[in-house]
């Protein structure tokens, strides 16, 4: 299979394409990325498999020349940071609805092509007692959520209208290596590492479903193999945690006093208390399922963000 994967110097594009070498043996892989400051080039797989294009998915003439070549597309090109979002949303909009729609319009010309859309379970707002499923209504919070709710909408009604091969995947909160140091995790080793306290948004006791990102890697190639045109499914993580909690167990690791690892800062606006999610759907219809556990999985990141200075000074 050759595969478009849009925004694959990213975060979780380079665990993927990672992946879609060593596991799936994808003939070959054509990387469209534009190089925000997310990206991380020098992670990408070296391979004779894998091209890399600097490019965005603005760009209707250069995605049209992409499509083309392609059998399949995974879409995880993305303006991705929350806070950013609050404090002007313009090319969240642009990126994230516009830039999909670039690439439906093109995969409605060329046709008889698959997409994996990579959307987030934010897009649900709070969750309340019961676990977010894919059946939950949309209620997105922030504009990064609304921007991506809106172009989840945009990929479903392709898929009715034009008869588009679409699946749609919701990651809950992702961590590892390669993570940009504005996310939970990486900017709290960062900061502790630097001897600063990690800022912690109003009492901290906000939750997050958690999961490593070569498990989720691992479930949005199941999707894109297995998953049926015109569903979506939850790619979430098994382990419930605050924002205490995680930086509490950063702070363990670091061997940094309790009492100097967190200072409270005030709440973010909108700032949604509880996500959790269920992978009941996933694990019956991908066969896929979570392996990394939690203290592995963060023993891990911190430990390769120490020995990679040079990713986060
Ligand atoms: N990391 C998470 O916790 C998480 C959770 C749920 C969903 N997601 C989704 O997964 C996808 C990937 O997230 P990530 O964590 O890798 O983000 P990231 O910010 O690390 O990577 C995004 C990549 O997209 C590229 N990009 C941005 N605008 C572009 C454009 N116009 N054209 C081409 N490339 C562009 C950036 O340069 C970057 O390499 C996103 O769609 C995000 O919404 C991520």
């Amino acid at each position: 299979m050759r595969v478009l994967v849009t925004g694959g110097l990213g975060f979780v594009g380079v665990h993927l394409i990672d992946q879609l070498l060593r596991v799936r043996h994808v003939t070959s892989i054509t990387v469209l990325d534009n190089c925000r400051h997310t990206a991380a080039p020098q992670a990408l797989p070296t391979s004779q498999r894998v091209r890399f294009v600097q490019g965005s998915v603005l760009d209707a003439e250069l995605v049209t020349h992409l499509v083309a070549d392609c059998e399949a597309v995974v879409h995880l090109a993305a303006e991705t940071f929350v806070d950013a979002s609050i404090v002007d949303d313009e090319l969240f909009v642009e990126t994230n609805i516009t830039g999909t729609a670039v690439l439906l319009r093109t995969l409605r010309t060329l046709g008889a092509r698959r997409l994996l859309h990579v959307s987030t379970d934010e897009v649900f707002g709070e969750a309340t007692n019961e676990p977010f499923t894919e059946s939950t209504p949309y209620r997105p919070r922030n504009p990064y959520a609304a921007t991506k709710a809106a172009a989840d909408h945009l990929v479903r009604a392709y898929t009715v209208t034009h008869g588009l091969d679409a699946v749609i995947c919701h990651c809950s909160n992702l961590y590892g290596r390669w993570q940009y140091p504005e996310k939970l995790i990486p900017v709290t080793v960062t900061r502790l590492l630097r001897g600063e306290p990690a800022r912690v948004y109003g009492t901290g006791r906000q939750s997050r479903t958690w999961l490593h990102v070569t498990d989720a890697a691992a479930g949005l190639i199941a999707a894109l193999d297995h998953g049926v045109g015109g569903e979506s499914y939850l790619i979430g993580g098994d382990r419930e945690l605050t924002t205490l909690d995680v930086v509490g167990r950063i702070a363990d690791q670091l061997e940094v006093p309790a009492s100097e690892a967190v200072s409270f800062v005030d709440d973010r606006p909108g700032h949604d208390y509880r996500y959790t999610t269920s992978n009941d759907k996933a694990r019956r219809e991908l066969g896929w399922l979570p392996a990394t556990d939690f203290e592995t999985g963060l023993k891990d990141t911190v430990d390769w963000m120490i020995d990679h200075p040079g990713w986060w000074k």
